[in-house]
């Protein structure tokens, strides 16, 4: 608890519990047999082949939280996407179209949809076409921004379970700060079952789905304003005459080790910064130049500016084609 801030879930990258819990799946395509059945959300099928399914796909693997054969990935046109993902993990890639659909969702218990927002609904409504041809209702994850579980859940089955989801692109290291939101129709089990996804790639926390939008502004773009402070505290370093390679090296290893210990204790960042400004010290002179210079008052107005750029978005897509009826391919 910190600030009086209280995580409804943090599941966190992969513990030894949930190992424990699910065996490694990962060994199960070289012929293993898993010691428990498979989570609920296996297998699943990824419905875009870009840098979040990839990572996501990497994460789960890399968790042992499923096997290859346990995975199916396509996408509209990129074939070299589908081959790469393929050759790297070994999953089972299926070309756009209606048989490949057919094939990737086929049996699925959960469908990621990983395109982005502008290819949502013609995604949604050819995965509509496939899933009313099977006569299956498979839990159906969103990450894509700004597109809520209504919208989701308008273009799908009625009934079908939706849980939209904002990951971030730490997710490739395992280290995904990720916000869920339940639809209408989605049952504990299917929370449970994205829960269980997003914990193979970082940490996860349940949030109603009027936060959204903030969580967008605070961790879905929170990395890039990391990478900024990285590369200011690099060229501060570099123009100072150190080496720029070292220089990176210093300020990243100081924001590994800053992130570590928070990390590690209850303390606010309050009371660490205080712990590190002694008056009258070097620290105490660059936080002065920061607060003269707004520092702080800058990092709220840009989580708030991109916080108001999601809803923006998310109130675009209501209007020009996210529920629109009448555009469903042929
Ligand atoms: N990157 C982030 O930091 C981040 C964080 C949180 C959430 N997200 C969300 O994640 C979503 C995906 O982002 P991304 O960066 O992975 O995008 P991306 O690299 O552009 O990948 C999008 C994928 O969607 C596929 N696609 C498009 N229309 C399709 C259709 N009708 N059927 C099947 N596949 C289709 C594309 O296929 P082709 O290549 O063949 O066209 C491509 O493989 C976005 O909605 C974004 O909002 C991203």
């Amino acid at each position: 608890m910190l600030g009086g801030v209280a995580f409804t879930l943090g599941v966190g990258p992969v513990g030894a519990a949930e190992r424990e819990r699910y065996g490694s799946m990962g060994r199960e395509a070289t012929g293993a047999v898993p010691r428990t059945p498979l989570p609920a959300f296996l297998p699943v099928a990824f419905v875009g082949a870009g840098s979040m399914a990839r990572a996501l796909v990497g994460g789960l693997l890399a968790a042992g939280f499923a096997g290859p054969a346990d995975v199916r990935v396509t996408n509209r046109s990129d074939r070299e996407r589908l081959r790469s993902m393929a050759e790297t993990f070994k999953v089972r890639t299926y070309r756009g179209g209606a048989r490949g659909r057919a094939a990737t969702l086929r049996g699925a218990r959960a469908v990621v949809l990983a395109t982005k927002p502008q290819d949502a609904p013609v995604a949604l409504d050819q995965c509509r076409e496939v899933l009313e041809t099977l006569g299956e209702r498979p839990l159906v994850i969103s990450v894509v921004a700004g597109l809520s579980t209504r919208a989701v859940e308008d273009r799908l089955p009625p009934g079908t379970p939706v849980v939209r989801a904002m990951p971030n692109t730490s997710c490739q290291v395992g280290r995904s700060a990720t916000a869920l939101a339940g639809g209408r129709w989605a049952a504990e089990s299917d929370l449970e079952a994205a829960r269980l996804l997003f914990g193979s790639v970082g940490f996860v926390v349940e949030v109603p789905e009027e936060q959204m939008d903030a969580v967008t502004g605070l961790s879905g773009s929170g990395p890039a304003y990391i990478y900024l402070m990285l590369e200011a505290m690099t060229e501060a370093g570099a123009s100072l005459g150190l080496p720029p390679d070292l220089a990176y090296r210093l300020a990243l290893e100081t924001l590994r080790g800053a992130v570590s210990t928070a990390l590690l204790t209850s303390e606010s960042p309050a009371e660490l910064k205080r712990r590190v400004t002694s008056p009258g010290g070097t620290t105490m002179a660059g936080l002065a130049v920061l607060e003269e210079s707004g520092f702080k008052r800058a990092v709220i107005e840009a989580v708030r500016r991109a916080s108001e750029r999601s809803a923006q978005l998310a109130a675009h897509g209501r209007t020009s084609g996210y529920r629109a009826e009448g555009d469903r391919p042929a």
